[in-house]
């Protein structure tokens, strides 16, 4: 973070979250809060809440949450940085100077000047595009089916060809070879010095998610080689963190996203309203590119070419996108090359039948892997199911791994029992089975145990921060330390010194952080929904039930640490303590 702390609380508190939400979206008053349509995602419904005693916004739809920083950023793709700008200038606040150290300042003018030169190469390619001399690419993206708007929005333009057009017109601008060179629009070799790195292609300008240019594809018009030339990688575009027209899909409020191929896969799903819709750049699908899509999305659905590359790799993005915490699914273009190919012969109403009959990665794993053996023959066949089996160890919860076996074992024909048995006996010769057979009984069947645990916490801390009162009463059984992640503790112990100061303020609390993502799940912290408890008799024995669960996780946890960290026997002891008190005493809530 840039920008002092104080200043950047003081710019928060200047902009009541009402005011500012109430800028972009209807709301409406009901009880203390105040209701509206979320604008990050669809619906017909108001799930989106703003509540002004915590100055902060929460959609119990698709959980986007935040502060009013949050809010700008999301809405306006703002950095951190530009959203405090923004507020700060509404609210009628001169910031001071950036804080930067001597090597970050360099770093940064120099990333500067990348996004600059970027800027003026684009408007360059999008004015030859529409000069005369470049009537040839304008051609071209017209029998591509490229409407005027379409290119307007991509900013299409096109390099001549002359191998110096650009580097003249840079140096016109100022800029010096270095930077030029740097900025990856420029070779230099010793017979003909420095010339442009494009020339006599359709220009595709790379954005970043925050609209600003960073690099470019460039591509023949007609089968020339190489058919695409992208820009390098540079101070400004890592290839692997940046995913061509995310910086419209991200505001797309579709409840997934579509991954393809192309750029030009891209701008014609785009043409056709799928605005969901990105592509990598000529790279690989990477973990980076899953991360970042997390941000946005719970679901993938992937566009690959028809062909053999396609499925390779998409067979080799599926895992990756489950490394992630993403659904992913695959979109059949058959008898189509590609999604462009597709929509041009078959529409975008028959598209949108495809993305509805997705196929789940798991199928279409097995389905493709059926592919490579031969079924007819009783060894290919064995082989291929236990290939099945191996797969299906993958997953590890009885139940969800259980449907999965019962499901292919419809689909392919195998007897459920014999399919169950071919799963255990691989678990077993694998080492899998301590951890994914367990006996089956109610509880094994819950999800992730440090999903219930990390609920526990975000209910109490929810529960606190709308009753700020109830912490006077429970202050010397729980402390940060009984919060058992990073985050959680960082936000517990914040909240509890505020508490303990007699002024609660969640929203500042997210600005502690300036990673999006964290912002994020703050936010969800103090939004976590209650459950509706009638009787006043209900209430006290709910907060009994999560305070009890907090503290017995938090000595669960520090019990299987003994041996591990010196001061967890201390923990214990108290924990232990604590513990047995908590379950004797009687909490009253004031109604
Ligand atoms: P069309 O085939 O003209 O519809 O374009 P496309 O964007 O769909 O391209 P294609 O499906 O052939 O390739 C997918 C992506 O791979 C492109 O958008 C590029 O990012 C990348 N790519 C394709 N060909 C090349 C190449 O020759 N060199 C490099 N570096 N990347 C390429
Ligand atoms: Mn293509």
């Amino acid at each position: 973070m840039y920008y002092p702390d104080e200043i950047v609380e003081e710019i928060r508190q200047r902009n009541d979250i009402v005011e500012v939400v109430s800028g972009y979206v209807r709301l409406q008053k009901k009880g203390s809060n105040y209701f509206g349509l979320c604008p990050f995602h669809n619906e017909k419904s108001p799930s989106f809440s703003v509540t002004p005693s915590k100055q902060m916004y929460y959609c119990f739809g698709c959980g986007a949450g935040g502060n009013a920083f949050t809010f700008i950023m999301e809405y306006e793709n703002y950095s951190f940085q530009e959203a405090i700008q923004h507020l700060a200038q509404k609210a009628g606040i001169t910031l001071p100077e950036i804080e930067y150290s001597e090597e970050a300042r360099g770093k940064e003018s120099k990333r500067t000047k990348l996004f600059e030169i970027n800027k003026e190469a684009a408007k360059y390619y999008y004015y030859q595009l529409r000069a005369e001399q470049g009537s040839l690419g304008y051609q071209y993206l017209k029998e591509r089916e490229l409407s005027e708007e379409t290119m307007k929005q991509f900013g299409l333009g096109f390099a001549l060809k002359y191998s110096d057009g650009l580097l003249r017109f840079l140096k016109n601008k100022g800029y010096d070879e270095e930077t030029i060179r740097a900025a990856g629009l420029a070779n230099v070799d010793e017979k003909n010095g420095m010339y442009d790195k494009f020339w006599n292609r359709v220009m595709f300008p790379i954005q970043d998610i925050n609209h600003r240019v960073i690099g470019f594809g460039g591509r023949v018009m007609g089968d020339g080689k190489p058919k695409y030339l992208n820009s390098p990688e540079t101070l400004v575009f890592d290839k692997s963190r940046n995913l061509y027209g995310l910086n419209f899909a991200r505001t797309s409020r579709k409840n997934h996203i579509i991954v393809c191929e192309g750029y030009l896969d891209v701008i014609a799903l785009h043409q056709a309203g799928f605005t969901q819709a990105v592509a990598s750049l000529g790279t690989a699908f990477t973990s980076g590119h899953a991360n970042l899509l997390r941000r946005y999305t719970e679901e993938v659905l992937l566009t690959y070419d028809s062909d053999e590359a396609g499925v390779h790799a998409a067979i080799r993005a599926l895992p990756v996108l489950k490394e992630a915490g993403i659904s992913g699914k695959v979109i059949n273009l058959e008898p189509y090359k590609d999604p462009d190919d597709f929509i041009k012969n078959l529409g975008k109403e028959e598209f949108e039948n495809r993305i509805k009959q997705a196929e789940n990665s798991f199928f279409y794993e097995i389905r493709m892997l059926e592919k490579e053996y031969d079924l007819k023959d009783p060894e290919g066949k064995t082989r291929f199911h236990n290939e099945i089996a191996r797969k299906l160890c993958g997953f590890r919860e009885d139940v969800e791994r259980d449907n999965y076996i019962e499901a292919t074992a419809e689909k392919y024909h195998i007897g459920f029992e014999n399919l169950r048995k071919l799963v255990i006996s691989y678990a077993a010769k694998t080492g899998m089975a301590v951890e994914a057979f367990r006996p089956k009984s109610g509880i094994s069947n819950k999800a992730d145990p440090e999903a219930g645990v990390k609920r526990a916490q975000r209910i109490l801390l929810t529960w606190l921060a709308d009753d700020p009162l109830i912490y006077r009463k429970i202050a010397t059984y729980i402390s940060e330390e009984d919060f058992t992640t990073e985050l959680y503790r960082k936000v517990a112990g914040k909240l509890f010194e505020d508490l303990r100061a007699g002024k609660m303020n969640p929203a500042s609390i997210i600005s502690m952080f300036s990673d999006e993502e964290e912002q994020r799940e703050v936010a969800s912290i103090f939004n976590t929904k209650l459950e509706q408890l009638e009787t006043q008799q209900e209430k006290e024995k709910g907060f009994h039930d999560i305070l009890l669960n907090v503290k017995t996780s938090s000595y669960e946890y520090f019990s299987s640490r003994l041996g591990a960290d010196v001061s967890a026997l201390t923990k214990v002891i108290e924990g232990k303590k604590a513990l047995e008190e908590l379950r004797n005493i009687h909490i009253t809530l004031d109604s």
